[in-house]
């Protein structure tokens, strides 16, 4: 990588895909969810707030910045679930690493893939300690960009290797279907989310709507079951009926920035949640019997994107997956800022 802190690495959407694919799509989900579980070890040491959020009607923008103390990330993503009827992604996003000491950005790199990757590894992390043992069949609602890395991640991290799939739009399905076929699961398209959840050991909702929708009623959710909610991550757009909520034991990546966005914004403020990281340090209990039904009401938190960032980061020097951007103004005296202008000036002119 260059020695020259003005030229800032990045990683385009063609590299991102090379370097996955160079390292492998398994390892890379196992990696990335011991990164993010070593960054959940050391809760207190990061910078932690709500991310800022921009709603609009047709969907909504956010930043989502953390920092250690020595690296600094954040994530612009946006979520816009009508998108795909206009051929665009309902989920883009990228991001940037920054030294704390100096302030200079040290890498900038699409997130759109990271992003889907590091979601799944964060589903599969959090089922490891909340899913019944020897779980084996996983019911994915919502079958459109982040099913296959959800069905990756837990079958990489669990051994989930029978899935049960619904979306309303049957061509996702099959989409699924096709994209999966050949990975080692044994795949059942369903008519509806009532026939995917039949004989699951863990339901993924990954749905986008702009609504409160109810993509599983209370009915729907048989004991022992652990529920991995992705979908519901707004304000006024969750995927669960209230009363699963009720009976269920709940886990959330950062409680006060759940209570706005996830599944439990349809509960009081006081409700019990736990927090991931305190079962992964073992300061809470994950599953603690067989019959618990266990809800993580995921919705993307600011440290596993910088968990992300810093593995991307780690890998960049041994893959050269990435191009050097004169990202950053670099006089060779550091307040001749405008001399710099002006010579560039000059030399346009000569
Ligand atoms: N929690 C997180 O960290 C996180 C991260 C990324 C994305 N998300 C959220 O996950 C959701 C899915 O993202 P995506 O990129 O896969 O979106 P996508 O638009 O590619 O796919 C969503 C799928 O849901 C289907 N769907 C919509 N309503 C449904 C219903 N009632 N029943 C069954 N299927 C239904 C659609 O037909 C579509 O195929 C979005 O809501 C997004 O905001 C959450």
């Amino acid at each position: 990588m260059s020695a020259r802190l003005n030229i800032v690495p990045f990683i385009s959407v063609d590299h991102m895909m090379k370097l996955v694919l160079a390292i492998g799509v398994d390892r890379v989900l196992t990696d990335l969810a011991a990164y993010i579980e070593e960054d959940f070890r050391r809760w207190d040491s990061f910078d932690k707030t709500p991310r800022v959020a921009s709603h609009s009607e047709a969907g909504v923008i956010e930043l989502m910045p953390t920092s250690d103390g020595r690296l600094y990330g954040f994530k612009y993503v946006n979520g816009h679930p009508r998108n795909t009827r206009q051929g665009l992604q309902t989920v883009t996003a990228f991001g940037v690493l920054a030294d704390v000491g100096s302030g200079y950005p040290m890498l900038l790199t699409e997130m759109t893939i990271l992003t889907a990757l590091r979601t799944a590894a964060t589903s599969a992390l959090a089922a490891q300690y909340l899913a019944p043992k020897g779980a084996r069949t996983m019911a994915i609602i919502g079958n459109g960009a982040q099913a296959e890395f959800q069905a990756l991640a837990f079958k990489a991290l669990l051994g989930v290797d029978r899935l049960r799939l619904f979306d309303i739009d049957a061509s996702a399905s099959r989409k699924c279907l096709r994209n999966l076929a050949g990975l080692g699961f044994d795949i059942t398209v369903c008519a509806s989310g009532q026939e995917a959840v039949e004989g699951a050991d863990i339901i993924t909702t990954v749905t986008a709507d702009k609504q409160n929708a109810t993509i599983l009623t209370d009915n729907m959710v048989g004991t022992g079951i652990h529920i991995n909610a992705v979908g519901g991550d707004c304000p006024g757009k969750t995927e669960l009926h209230r009363d699963i909520l009720l009976r269920s034991d709940i886990f959330a990546e950062y409680t006060p920035q759940t209570r706005i966005e996830g599944e439990i914004q349809q509960l009081p403020p006081d409700h019990p949640v736990t927090e991931l990281w305190q079962v992964i340090t073992g300061q809470a209990p994950g599953r603690s019997s067989a019959s618990q039904v266990t809800l993580f009401d995921s919705v993307g938190f600011a440290i596993e994107d910088f968990s992300a960032l810093r593995y991307i980061r780690d890998k960049l020097p041994a893959t050269g997956f990435f191009e050097e951007l004169d990202l950053l103004a670099d006089p060779d005296e550091p307040r001749d800022l405008f001399g710099m202008l002006l010579r560039a000036k000059a030399a346009a002119a000569a």
